[in-house]
């Protein structure tokens, strides 16, 4: 049997970038199962400064993805990851404001609980904030972060090989 390690990371390795959805609906059940994995992310100081707004109409989807890629269009939900900058923790040495880093955490644990129930995403930083803002009521000091795409993988799509820098390139021991 495999480790839980070559598990784990045999998922990381299927966590990919999906770019081609098929428009099947995502089960309500299946969405809350993704969504408790949000739930259970650490966060700076337990603040859990985030909020998630999960979208299926399809007309305020278009807005928030004005400027994203087409491809996004056809997943038929999108989860705003909504950060919170006035409940983050901010770090006493130099005041820094950790709701991204918080945010990531949750964000990639949604991408990750997807991936074990089949469904693709992706991260989604390059989109209209404004629009964003907008389409689902935001309210001032909040921020959305990333939008994810969910869906099922378009029939056929597969995870590419992963482009990675090897070990040597990213790990330094001891010194910089
Ligand atoms: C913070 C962040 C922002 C990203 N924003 C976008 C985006 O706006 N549009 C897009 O198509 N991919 C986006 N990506 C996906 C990356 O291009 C992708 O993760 C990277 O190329 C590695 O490929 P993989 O996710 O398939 O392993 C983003 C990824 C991260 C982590």
């Amino acid at each position: 049997m495999d480790s839980q390690y070559n598990q784990f990371i045999d998922l990381l390795r299927r966590r990919y970038s999906c770019r081609n959805y098929s428009q099947r609906q995502i089960p309500h059940d299946m969405l809350m199962q993704v969504l408790e994995a949000a739930r259970l992310a650490p966060s700076a100081c337990n603040r859990q400064p985030w909020r998630f707004v999960v979208v299926t109409d399809e007309a305020v989807r278009a807005k928030m993805l004005v400027r994203s890629r087409e491809c996004f269009l056809n997943a038929p939900a999108v989860i705003v990851a909504c950060g919170d900058h006035s409940s983050a923790w901010h770090r006493t040495a130099d005041n820094k404001d950790h709701t991204d880093v918080d945010l990531s955490i949750a964000v990639e644990h949604i991408c990750l609980a997807a991936t074990t129930l089949g469904l693709g995403t992706c991260w989604v930083c390059s989109f209209d904030t404004a629009a964003t803002r907008e389409a689902i009521n935001m309210p001032d000091g909040w921020e959305p972060v990333a939008l994810i795409p969910i869906g099922y993988p378009a029939e056929g799509d597969q995870a590419p090989e992963k482009q990675r820098k090897s070990a040597d390139e990213i790990i330094r021991w001891e010194k910089f």
